[in-house]
């Protein structure tokens, strides 16, 4: 399973890579407006900084636009992937997309159908939105079974990539499923570390060996 940070924030991204458990970076434009940078150049930098995959969205909803967005994108730098919006002109523009070898993550999916569309379409990755759909009281989750098992049925290999993940539960359950990808902030991220018994056990260990007044030479 692949882990990618849902960021645009260079530091989290450095962060993320200095763990060693981070293999590409997704980016949308409301986080890259959050960053107050210019676009391009916020996804080049990115893109320059972390090795592997690394998402940048096109803003032009017509078929030309996203054509010229996305080769734009895509000349950024060899490890650009072009995200494209869930619509009937965004999969037209994904197959030209994939006929000219670009990569494509098609963004804004909340039902199987839409992944199906998708993956007969070529995209490379597909990004079901969890947190979203429990926000409106949907289960996130069991749109990420369905699409694994429809994938898997006709052996589609466009890769599901889980984003709007919120929580550390959404990673468990994403990992049980067998999803290829999870992006995720760089705050859920962390959390994946941490357990409770983890910090009493390690606080334990380093207290008994204070009582013998030694040190790690000794
Ligand atoms: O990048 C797309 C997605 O991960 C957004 O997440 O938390 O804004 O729903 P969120």
């Amino acid at each position: 399973m692949q882990f990618f940070l849902d960021t645009a924030d260079i530091d989290e991204i450095r962060q993320g890579l200095d763990w060693g458990v981070v293999d590409g970076v997704t980016t949308n434009p409301s986080l890259i407006a959050k960053q107050g940078k210019p676009y391009l150049p916020t996804v080049k930098e990115i893109a320059e900084l972390c090795p592997g995959p690394v998402s940048g969205e096109v803003l032009a909803t017509d078929v030309e636009g996203m054509l010229e967005q996305g080769r734009r994108l895509a000349g950024l730098a060899d490890n650009v992937v072009v995200k494209i919006p869930l619509l009937p002109a965004g999969l037209q523009a994904v197959r030209t997309l994939t006929e000219e070898g670009i990569k494509t993550n098609v963004t804004l999916c909340f039902s199987a159908n839409q992944a199906l569309v998708a993956a007969k379409a070529g995209a490379t990755y597909i990004s079901p939105f969890v947190g979203r759909l429990d926000d409106v009281g949907q289960d996130g989750m069991e749109l990420i079974e369905d699409i694994v098992e429809i994938y898997r049925n006709y052996l589609f290999e466009t890769e599901v990539l889980v984003a709007s993940v919120r929580h550390p539960m959404h990673v468990h359950q994403s990992a049980i499923i067998g999803a290829d990808v999870v992006t995720l902030p760089l705050k859920a991220l962390s959390q994946l570390y941490r357990h409770q018994l983890t910090d009493i056990g390690l606080a334990n260990f380093l207290a008994d060996w204070e009582t013998t007044g030694k040190t790690f030479d000794d």
